[in-house]
């Protein structure tokens, strides 16, 4: 394992503290080829990946990419077709009552009765997973005030904020002290400020208990600044996993992006390639993504070859890389897409009344 594996940005405090890195870390979740297939669907394809002690990891990915399912596989939910996983050093196909006792999950969807107070949500939550009677209460209060909804605690949760549900839903993910949390897309459809303050609990939540945390978005900001690692997921398949720097670093110098108002673009890339300026490129809808050493140097040939082919460029921008240019060039698709993709997903879910 090479210097920058190990993680010289690892930024767990806590395992820090204790003088603990990446490399020597216990591991808190670990999937070996797994895999899920509905009818001939590969939903979940033959993923691989481990999880440190005390790490915030993430699978990005867009819609339908698998997220959902992977989580379902480890939570015990759902049995794989292939491959092995264990979590909290137990195998969830043979172990899943020992997985059970040591998870918190916060699923994509809220799962909380709301007709009930979120404080009795809470209660019936730490009952069925046996926090003893003594404790219950005490927690319960810790945990609302944590997530500040103290106030809150004896109104209906249908009264609720979007926000304010996602809170409640990682205090009784957390009410049972769970070594790990799953969070499926804990801050979508939110607004800003309240994915903000969510990002910060997430924080919060590591560094005062250690938990690892497992979570899914398809927010580039949200993988940045929450996540010691990511994986890029699209139709099933782990496309790239490393730590948000590196995926950066690892796009090499600029992107140009180049909408065509005529001729083949394939022509262009071919005439660059011969030129020598292109490092790779990839079509991302009717723009075409070129990875470069130097833009500024690359896009007057750019120009000068079009003219020549006699190619009309409609527009044309460049930037250094940012976890959006490492999204796209995996997975085809621009963030913008991909929301729009939920968007839909969240339209028809309401319009359906589907709830999980
Ligand atoms: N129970 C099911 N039966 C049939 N197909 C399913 C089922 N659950 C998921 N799928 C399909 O498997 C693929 C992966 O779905 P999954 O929910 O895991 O994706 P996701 O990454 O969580 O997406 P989203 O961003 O919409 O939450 C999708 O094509 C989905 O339609
Ligand atoms: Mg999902």
């Amino acid at each position: 394992m090479d210097e920058e594996e190990v993680g010289e940005d690892f930024n767990n405090p806590r395992l820090r503290e204790l003088g603990v890195d990446r490399a020597t870390m216990p591991t808190a979740v670990e999937a070996r080829e797994l895999s899920r297939r509905f009818g001939d669907l590969t939903a979940v394809d033959h993923v691989s990946f481990e999880v440190g002690e005390g790490e915030i990891f993430g699978f990005l990915g867009p819609n339908g990419a698998g997220k959902t399912t992977t989580i379902n596989m480890l939570i015990t939910l759902l049995k794989p077709n292939d491959g092995t996983a264990r979590v909290a050093g137990y195998d969830v196909v043979r172990e899943p009552d020992q997985v059970r006792k040591r998870i918190g999950v916060v699923f994509q969807d809220p799962s909380s009765d709301r007709e009930l107070t979120g404080y009795e949500n809470l209660w019936i939550h730490g009952m069925i997973y046996g926090v003893p009677r003594s404790e219950l209460a005490a927690r319960i209060r810790k945990l609302l005030e944590f997530v500040e909804l103290w106030d809150w605690r004896n109104v209906l949760m249908k009264r609720y904020s979007g926000g304010m549900i996602r809170r409640l839903e990682i205090a009784r993910g957390l009410l049972h002290d769970p070594s790990i949390l799953f969070m499926d897309e804990p801050t979508i459809g939110l607004d800003p400020q309240t994915r903000t303050k969510l990002w910060e609990y997430t924080i919060d939540v590591r560094r005062e208990r250690g938990t690892t945390i497992f979570l899914t978005t398809h927010y580039m900001e949200e993988a940045e600044r929450l996540c010691d690692r990511v994986a890029i997921i699209d139709h099933g398949r782990i496309l790239a996993l490393d730590k948000p720097s590196n995926l950066v670093k690892s796009m090499g110098g600029d992107v140009i992006y180049v909408k065509l108002l005529n001729g083949s673009s394939e022509l262009l890339v071919s005439k660059l390639m011969e030129r020598g300026v292109l490092l790779d490129h990839r079509p991302a809808g009717s723009t075409l993504m070129l990875r470069v050493f130097d833009a500024p140097t690359v896009m007057p040939i750019i120009f000068d070859i079009a003219n020549f082919l006699g190619i009309k460029i409609s527009e044309v921008s460049y930037r250094r890389p940012t976890l959006e240019d490492v999204f796209l060039y995996y997975t085809g698709r621009s963030l913008r897409d991909s929301e729009a993709d939920w968007r839909e997903t969240a339209r028809v879910r309401a319009r359906r009344g589907m709830r999980r």
